[in-house]
């Protein structure tokens, strides 16, 4: 199997002998890497830690190594094109809004989106129009958005680009195909953030914005295949301007100095997928399926979506394991979970907790989450009722917040902290969300409502994580006058 940028990587670590370019470590163990950090990660990732070398080309504007990289990612994830990336899918979803949009813009976001979306709108200056999502009520979660109901918003709008979340944090998927087909019928950019959805190509390929002939297709390979943190993929299905129009826009928001770590994991990831197919994640996706019917049946937690009538055009991803706690506090359970079994979960939210799974699991990592969820199911039966939840997905629900600002402007305003207690009628300046799963609940430029206020409060004392709130609850507000 060919691997040209791992050979030009090796080929450069046996040449060198003294590295007058950056990183500054020089490969020096003993002389200036800390022994700690040694002794955790051994000198070789040092070793292959390089910069833009004659052989080793630039991802800024690819033309050889990495360019066979990317051909090879098209090839094998069913794209016209593809481009690498190491910041992250973020990076991705910035540069495609930037991409797409101008200041002024229209962009139709779903409310639920990750505040990458946020921060691509701030950076273009783009107007956000947002859909909702319908919400699954015993396990307040968002579940995407119908078809025809887009379909209907696209026509009355007619947006310079549409945003697609699929699947949605919590494996929703939804059969979007047909606005897909209807926004490119209107000359409209459709962005997919497939974030969480860079093995659908191969366990569902049908349920892949790829398939749908989406302009862009952004992937966090790193969130559910074998890739080092931050290696992501963006691919191109549709208009192929967009290609060279995203990589303008990347070079904005862009590293110039990628690491070539992660580069070489991506590399691996797509060779090991042109050689084996998508056996390994298609056997996987089947061995969670079976786990969650096993769970099923344990009275003490719910499995999304048992119970739960999801519309028929939906599907939830196998990779995603989301249950909910009957009668058992979530946060003790994951202290439980990480305590006594070493079993980390993804995220916990209100009484939801979510499992992600990935390339690198199997049958044994499926064993131990099933054992493990099940002793500790048993063993908290004795607690009884928690307290009332907190519902957070109703602010992805309709009326927003009144909007007084466009988010771009008001993030330049001057701003001030002030108590959540005295939020209330305040224009935000600085998103606060939920994290994970990193869904802002008030936009830029959005008046706080008392409702939001108050469940802040409460979310914040029953120690939900967020970003945008600080320690002593306060948020950031642009001034008055
Ligand atoms: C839906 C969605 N999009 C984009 C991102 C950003 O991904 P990354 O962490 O790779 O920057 C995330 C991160 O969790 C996400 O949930």
């Amino acid at each position: 199997m060919e691997m040209p940028l791992l050979d030009a990587i090796r080929k450069t670590i046996a040449q060198s002998k003294a590295r007058f370019h950056t990183p500054g470590h020089k490969v020096r163990p003993k002389d200036c890497i800390h022994e700690a950090v040694l002794g955790l990660l051994g000198d070789r990732p040092f070793a292959a830690d390089l910069t833009e070398l004659p052989g080793l080309d630039n991802l800024s504007a690819p033309t050889e190594v990495l360019r066979q990289t990317e051909r090879l990612c098209a090839r094998i994830f069913g794209a016209k094109e593809s481009i690498i990336l190491t910041c992250g899918a973020s990076s991705g979803v910035v540069a495609a809004i930037l991409a797409a949009c101008h200041p002024g813009s229209i962009i139709l976001v779903p409310r639920e989106c990750h505040r990458s979306v946020l921060s691509g709108v701030v950076l273009s200056g783009a107007e956000p129009v947002f859909y909702p999502s319908q919400v699954v009520h015993f396990h307040d979660l968002p579940a995407g958005v119908p078809v025809a109901d887009l379909c209907e918003l696209i026509r009355s709008i007619r947006p310079t680009a549409l945003l697609l979340s699929n699947p949605n944090y919590f494996g929703v998927c939804r059969d979007l195909r047909k606005a897909v087909a209807l926004a490119r019928e209107l000359g409209i950019v459709t962005i997919a953030d497939e974030a969480h959805g860079a093995h659908l190509p191969f366990v569902r390929p049908e349920a892949s914005a790829i398939s749908w002939g989406a302009d862009i297709v952004i992937h966090g390979a790193h969130k559910t295949l074998s890739v080092l943190t931050q290696g992501a993929i963006v691919h191109f299905s549709g208009d192929l301007n967009m290609a060279s129009r995203f990589r303008d826009s990347l070079r904005l928001v862009h590293t110039t100095s990628p690491s070539y770590i992660i580069l070489a994991s991506i590399e691996g990831m797509a060779a090991h997928l042109q050689s084996r197919g998508g056996e390994k994640l298609r056997r996987l996706a089947a061995l969670a399926v079976e786990l969650k019917s096993r769970l099923q049946t344990d009275e003490r937690i719910r499995i999304f979506p048992t119970g739960v009538e999801l519309e028929p055009d939906s599907w939830v991803d196998p990779f995603k394991i989301t249950l909910a706690w009957v009668g058992i506090d979530a946060r003790s359970a994951e202290r439980e979970l990480i305590t006594a079994y070493g079993v980390y979960p993804e995220l916990v939210c209100g009484n939801d907790m979510l499992f992600l799974l990935g390339e690198g699991d199997g049958q044994e990592t499926l064993q131990l989450l099933e054992n493990s969820i099940r002793e500790v199911a048993s063993r908290y039966k004795a607690r009884g009722a928690t307290g009332k939840p907190l519902i957070w997905t109703r602010f992805l629900q309709e009326p927003w917040p009144e909007r007084l600002m466009n988010p771009r402007e008001a993030f330049f305003k001057k701003r001030e902290w002030v108590s959540i207690q005295h939020a209330t009628g305040r224009v935000c300046a600085e998103p606060v969300l939920l994290y994970p799963p990193g869904i802002p609940l008030i936009w830029p430029g959005e008046a706080f409502t008392a409702e939001l206020c108050s469940f802040l409060s409460e979310a914040a004392e029953a120690g939900w994580s967020m970003i945008g709130l600080d320690e002593s609850r306060c948020v950031e507000v642009c001034t008055e006058g």
